[in-house]
């Protein structure tokens, strides 16, 4: 058994999802980041690839200006190699962090617990019923796009809410809402299913379900 897993990403008009020099900007207007705050506080943990903590280095929590009862869901990171610096936002406050590791790395990291799965990286596969069976029932993956491609590929996304910005970004470099090695052929590429479109603001959110 496996937990629900949302995938949320602000995207610029032109798919992109950060600066090409891969820094951070802001995509989002007052109306997603809320929405979001809202999102993180429904689910039981919030996921991002060690890329995303070593670019942006976001604390992970649910701001309490956004939402009534703020939760602590636990802060994910895929790390397969231990490079999340030890004086990393998601290492500080209260709220709990899971390290994710594979299994040859040894690092530790201050107090946050550690889980070591998979040979070369992380087999999130693995990982997800670990978290099952810690009663972890919904996951939000917020990036990047190696990691949303990674679980998109492998078949692990129920849901995927997109942001749309009202801007363009530009550049062969920016990453974009998926990266890794892309589809090879028409049969790998990733069906949707648009549930629901909605303004927001000055942006548009886009909810679909993935069709495998
Ligand atoms: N606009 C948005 O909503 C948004 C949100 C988040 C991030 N971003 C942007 O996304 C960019 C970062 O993306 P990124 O691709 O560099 O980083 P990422 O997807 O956050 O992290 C990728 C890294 O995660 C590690 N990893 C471990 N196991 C993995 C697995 N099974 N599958 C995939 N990755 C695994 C790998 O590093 P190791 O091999 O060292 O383990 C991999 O290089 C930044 O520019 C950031 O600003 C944008």
């Amino acid at each position: 058994m496996r937990p629900k897993v949302i995938v949320n990403c602000a995207v610029s008009i032109d798919g992109k999802i950060a600066l090409p020099s891969r820094r951070q900007t802001r995509i989002s207007n007052e109306e997603d980041i809320a929405r979001v705050h809202r999102l993180r506080n429904e689910c039981d943990a919030i996921l991002v690839g060690v890329g995303t903590i070593l670019s942006d280095d976001p604390n992970l929590t649910v701001k309490e200006k956004y939402v009534q009862d703020a939760r602590k869901p636990l802060r994910i990171v895929l790390d397969s190699n231990g490079r999340t610096p030890l004086e990393a936002e998601v290492l500080k406050g209260d709220a709990p962090t899971l390290i994710v590791t594979s299994e040859g790395c040894e690092s530790t990291f201050g107090q946050a617990e550690v889980a070591r799965f998979g040979e070369d990286e992380v087999d999130i596969s693995s990982l997800l019923s670990h978290l099952y069976e810690k009663g972890v029932r919904k996951v939000l993956v917020e990036g990047g796009e190696t990691v949303i491609w990674t679980f998109l590929k492998e078949g692990l996304v129920n849901e995927l809410k997109v942001f749309v910005g009202s801007m363009v970004i530009g550049g062969v470099r920016s990453p974009t809402l998926a990266g890794g090695e892309g589809a090879a052929a028409f049969e790998d590429i990733i069906p949707l299913v648009l549930t629901k479109s909605r303004q927001l603001g000055d942006g548009i959110l886009l909810e679909y379900e993935v069709k495998r």
